[in-house]
C-alpha cells in the first residue's frame, strides 16, 4: 500500500517532510521523552506499559519499543498513532513544517469514512464562516461587542477562531446546502436540528461559538455561548462518531506545545477560562467540555507530562470536581497539584479583576500538593470543635499520607497536623507507620521511579535468548545500517547468506538500497521497506548499540560465527537426507549412527554459542 501511493508523491517531497519533522519533536508530542545517552526513552503510546521500553533516535530519526516491536519513522509514527493512512500522514506532517504539498487531497484515501470527512468540511466552512461574520459584519456585531466586554482582544478572537451564529432561522443551513451539503448529514453532525416535515433550523442561532478541535486542530464541534443570557448559557453540537466529550480536551492542539515545554499543564473546566488564561500568556491550558473529567481525558494527560495543575472554579460545585478530577489523576500516577481560585471567582473573572501576573503567582504558582489540597479539603467532612471527629481526622489524613511516595512531603504534613492537633511528631509517627507497614505505596507514580528499572536490562535479556549466530547478524546488520563500506565487504563475503531468512531479506534490500546511490539512513531505509514486519525488525536492529568504530576482527568474528553456523546449517541438511535414504533402505542401525551425528554437531553448534 505504501509503495503504491507514495508513487504518487514525488520522492523528493516525501524526503523534505521527513527532513523538516525531527521525528523527537513530532514524538515527542505525544509521548513524554527523556534523554538518556543518545536516545530518548519513553512509556509507549502503542502499548500500556509502566516502565518506558519505548525509544527515539534523535541521529538514526527513528523510533522503535522493545516492549511491543512497533518501529518506524516520522512517517509510520503518525501513521500508527493517528490511525493515519500514508498520505494522511505526509499531509498532517507537511503542515506542521510548512512544507507544499502538490497533490491535491480529493482523490487520496483517507482514513475517515465519507460522511465524516464531509462532516469535517461542513464544520471548516463554518468556522470561517462565523469568524468571518463577528469580525466583519453587521449581524455579528452583538457577538464582537460581547467578547469586547469580556476583555477578549481581536488577536484571541483570532487565535481560537471565535465565531457569530447569527440570530436566523436557517442561516446555516442554507449556507451549507448551497455548498452542496445534505440536511441528513448537518443534522446527524449535530449542526442543525431537523423537524418531522423535514425542515431544517439552525441548531446556534445568535449565539457567540467557540470552536470546538481536536488534537489535530480539526474543528470537530462548536460550543455557543447565549450573549442575551436567554436559553441554556452554553449548547454544544450533539455528540458524534468525532465528537466525544469525554475523549477530548478543549485547546489540547494548541496547548500541547507548551505542555511539553513546561512540563505542566492546567486543567480548567470552562472554554473562558482557558482563552483568558492564554490571553494572558498562560497558554498550557485545556478545559474538559462540561463534564467531569473522564479516565480517558486524564490518561491523555498523563501521556503528556508529569505535573497537572487543577485549576477549576472556586465555587462549592467546582471545589467539588477538583476533588475528584485530582483524585482520578493522583490514582493514574500524576502529580497533581490544585489551585486555589480565590473569593468565588473562576479563573477567567479571576484574571479580569486581579490581572495575568497575579493570577499567574498567586493561584498557579501558588498551587497546593494534592495531599495539601485533600488536608484542606477533608475538614468539610468534620466538626473540628469536637474531640472524636478531630481524632478521626487525623487519623484519615495520616492514612492519606501513607499513599505519598515522597518521605519529605510525608514529614512536612506530619508536621504540619502535629503542630495543628497538638500532637507529637512520635505519635503520628508511629501511627503513619502502621500504615506504611499496610499498605503499598503507589509504585508507579513519578516517572523517575518507573524510570529505575533501566531498558537497558530489558534488552540484554532479550538479548541472550537468541543463539549467538542470531545476535552476530543482528549485530552485523546494525553495523552495516550504519555503515555503506562494511555492507559492501560483507556482501563480498557472503553476499545474502545469513541464517535467519528475515535477515537474508533485510541484507538483500540493503544492497539494493545502496547501490541505487542513497547514503547511510535508517529512517530513509525503512520508507523503502514495504512490510511492516521488516520495518519493525530493522527499527529494532538498528537500535542495537553499536560503536563508532569496529575493527576488521570483529567483523570476521561475525562473519566466521554466521558462516560456520551456514556450514552446520548445510551439514545437517545434507545427513538428514542420507538419513531418509537409511530409513527406505531399511537399515536402522545407519539410520540411527546418523542421527547421532546430527545431535554431534547440533551440540557443538551450541557449545560455540
Ligand atoms: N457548559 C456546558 N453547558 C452549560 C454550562 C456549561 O456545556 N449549560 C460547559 C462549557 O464547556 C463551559 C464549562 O461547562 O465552558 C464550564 O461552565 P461555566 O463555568 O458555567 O462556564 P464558563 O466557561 O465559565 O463560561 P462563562 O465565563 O461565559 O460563564
Ligand atoms: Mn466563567
Amino acid at each position: 500500500m505504501v509503495v503504491e501511493m507514495s508513487n504518487q508523491i514525488p520522492e523528493e517531497v516525501i524526503e523534505e517532510i521527513r527532513k523538516t519533522n525531527d521525528v523527537v519533536d513530532v514524538v515527542g508530542e505525544y509521548v513524554q521523552l527523556k534523554k538518556q545517552g543518545r536516545n530518548f526513552f519513553g512509556l509507549c503510546p502503542f502499548h500500556g506499559e509502566k516502565t518506558p521500553s519505548f525509544s527515539v533516535t534523535q541521529d538514526k530519526q527513528i523510533f522503535h519499543c522493545f516492549g511491543c516491536g512497533k518501529g518506524g519513522n516520522v512517517i509510520t509514527f503518525m501513521m500508527e498513532i493517528e490511525g493515519f493512512s500514508f498520505f494522511e500522514a505526509l499531509k498532517t506532517l507537511a503542515e506542521r513544517s510548512g512544507v507544499d504539498l502538490p497533490i491535491s487531497s480529493d482523490n487520496q484515501k483517507s482514513s475517515f469514512s465519507k460522511e465524516n470527512q464531509d462532516v469535517l468540511s461542513a464544520y471548516e466552512w463554518l468556522t470561517k464562516l462565523y469568524h468571518h461574520l463577528i469580525k466583519h459584519s453587521k449581524e455579528g456585531r452583538d457577538g464582537y461587542q460581547y467578547f469586547k466586554e469580556r476583555g477578549i482582544t481581536d488577536e484571541t478572537i483570532d487565535t481560537f477562531k471565535l465565531g457569530f451564529a447569527p440570530n436566523v432561522q436557517d442561516f446555516t443551513a442554507k449556507f451549507l446546502e448551497k455548498k452542496g451539503f445534505h440536511k441528513q448529514l448537518l443534522a446527524k453532525a449535530g449542526i442543525v436540528s431537523m423537524w418531522e416535515d423535514q425542515r431544517v433550523v439552525d441548531r446556534f442561532r445568535g449565539r457567540v461559538i467557540f470552536p470546538i478541535r481536536n488534537h489535530l486542530g480539526k474543528t470537530i464541534a462548536f460550543g455557543g455561548r447565549t450573549i442575551t443570557e436567554d436559553g441554556p448559557k452554553y449548547l454544544n453540537s450533539s455528540e458524534s462518531e468525532l465528537f466525544q466529550k469525554g475523549k477530548l480536551l478543549y485547546n489540547f492542539d494548541l496547548a500541547k506545545r507548551h505542555i511539553r515545554q513546561k512540563n505542566e499543564v492546567i486543567l480548567f473546566e470552562g472554554y473562558m477560562d482557558v482563552i483568558s488564561s492564554y490571553q494572558a500568556g498562560i497558554k498550557n491550558g485545556v478545559a474538559t467540555l462540561g463534564t467531569a473529567l473522564t479516565e480517558m481525558q486524564a490518561r491523555l494527560l498523563k501521556r503528556y507530562v508529569e505535573t497537572v495543575i487543577v485549576c477549576y472554579d472556586a465555587d462549592d460545585a467546582g471545589v467539588e470536581a477538583a476533588y475528584k478530577a485530582a483524585t482520578l489523576l493522583q490514582e493514574i500516577g500524576c502529580d497533581v497539584k490544585v489551585a486555589n481560585v480565590k473569593e468565588g471567582l473562576d479563573p477567567d473573572s479571576y484574571i479580569k479583576k486581579y490581572g495575568a501576573d497575579d493570577f499567574n503567582n498567586k493561584v498557579i504558582q501558588a498551587s497546593e500538593t494534592f495531599i495539601g489540597f485533600l488536608m484542606r479539603y477533608k475538614k468539610r467532612d468534620y466538626n473540628l470543635g469536637l474531640e472524636g471527629d478531630r481524632i478521626k481526622y487525623v487519623e484519615q489524613m495520616i492514612k492519606e499520607l501513607s499513599i505519598i511516595d515522597s518521605q519529605i512531603e510525608r514529614e512536612y504534613y506530619l508536621k504540619e497536623l502535629s503542630n495543628e492537633f497538638n500532637l507529637s511528631m512520635s505519635t503520628l509517627e508511629n501511627e503513619l507507620n502502621q500504615h506504611l507497614k499496610n499498605k503499598k505505596t503507589y509504585k508507579d507514580k513519578g516517572f523517575k521511579d518507573r524510570y529505575t528499572s533501566s531498558r537497558t536490562v530489558k534488552y540484554s535479556q532479550t538479548n541472550q535468548l537468541r543463539p549467538a549466530f542470531h545476535n552476530a547478524e543482528r549485530n552485523l546488520i546494525a553495523y552495516m545500517l550504519n555503515n555503506r563500506s562494511i555492507t559492501d565487504k560483507v556482501r563480498e563475503k557472503i553476499g545474502a547468506s545469513f541464517n535467519i531468512d528475515d535477515h537474508k531479506i533485510i541484507a538483500t534490500h540493503l544492497y539494493a538500497y545502496y547501490e541505487a546511490g542513497h547514503a547511510e539512513d535508517v529512517s530513509l531505509f525503512i520508507e523503502k521497506l514495504t512490510e511492516e514486519k521488516l520495518k519493525h525488525l530493522v527499527t529494532e536492529i538498528a537500535m542495537i548499540p553499536i560503536s563508532d568504530e569496529i575493527s576488521e576482527k570483529e567483523i570476521n568474528d561475525y562473519l566466521r560465527i554466521i558462516n560456520s553456523e551456514t556450514n552446520e546449517n548445510e551439514k545437517i541438511k545434507l545427513l538428514k537426507e542420507q538419513q531418509k535414504v537409511a530409513e527406505q533402505q531399511n537399515d536402522p542401525q545407519k539410520a540411527a549412527e546418523i542421527a547421532l551425528q546430527i545431535i554431534d554437531i547440533q551440540k557443538h553448534s551450541k557449545q560455540l554459542n
